[in-house]
């Protein structure tokens, strides 16, 4: 696959997590915080979203506007909007030949999580679009722990608590060494 040249092929993590790196309970998010599906939205229109088979069935569909590619080790799984691929290789290069084929210029591939996907891809990740949400949850799916001295955290803006959820802020993350290549012979 030959991406094109100016505009190099980037993995690019979009997470909500609490201050203590809870992400979710296991069967879907804890939270709903106002404007942050919209945000979410936004930083995904366009780009081919890598998910594990849990966050997958949390959703139940594919969101519009982008390709779903899910983890599974499961041989026999399949969604009939879904691209199922058995390893974190094989979803980056599913999402490279999406972009390719809308060739609409697009070339980010998006970390959507969970837990475990997020461990797996983190590395190869140039951005983290976070929403740091003021809680520290007991229990729940984590965030991997990563180490906050190699990205560049800039808080962009930040949401006063409402009705059943506790104040919460956007941040951007930018790996400050390069990520670990893509593709490799890209
Ligand atoms: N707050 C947020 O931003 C956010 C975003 C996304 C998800 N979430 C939350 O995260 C939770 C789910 O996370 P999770 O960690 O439990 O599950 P997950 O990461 O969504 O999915 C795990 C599944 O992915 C597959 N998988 C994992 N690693 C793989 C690999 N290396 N190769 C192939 N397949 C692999 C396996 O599927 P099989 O079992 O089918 O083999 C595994 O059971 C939910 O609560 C969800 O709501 C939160």
């Amino acid at each position: 696959m030959a991406i094109a040249e100016d505009k190099k092929l980037e993995m690019v993590c979009v997470v909500a997590m609490a201050r203590n790196r809870v992400i979710g309970d296991g069967t879907g998010l804890i939270w709903h915080l106002p404007g942050d599906l919209k945000r979410v939205k936004a930083l995904t229109m366009g780009s081919p979203l890598i998910m594990g088979r849990r966050t997958w069935d949390s959703i139940g569909r594919a969101l519009p506007g982008r390709l779903s590619i899910v983890l599974t080790r499961n041989a026999h799984w399949s969604a009939p909007e879904a691209v199922a691929v058995s390893n974190m290789e094989a979803a980056i290069s599913a999402g490279a030949d999406w972009l390719q084929a809308q060739g609409q210029g697009e070339h980010r591939i998006i970390l959507f999580g969970g837990g475990e996907i997020y461990a797996a891809g983190l590395d190869y990740c140039n951005v983290i679009e976070a929403t740091i949400i003021d809680a520290e949850p007991e229990s729940g799916v984590c965030f991997p722990a990563f180490d906050e001295n190699a990205w560049q955290d800039t808080r962009l803006e930040s949401l006063a608590s409402g009705e059943g959820h506790p104040a919460f802020h956007y941040h951007q993350l930018v790996r400050k060494i390069p990520p670990a290549d893509l593709i490799s012979n890209s």
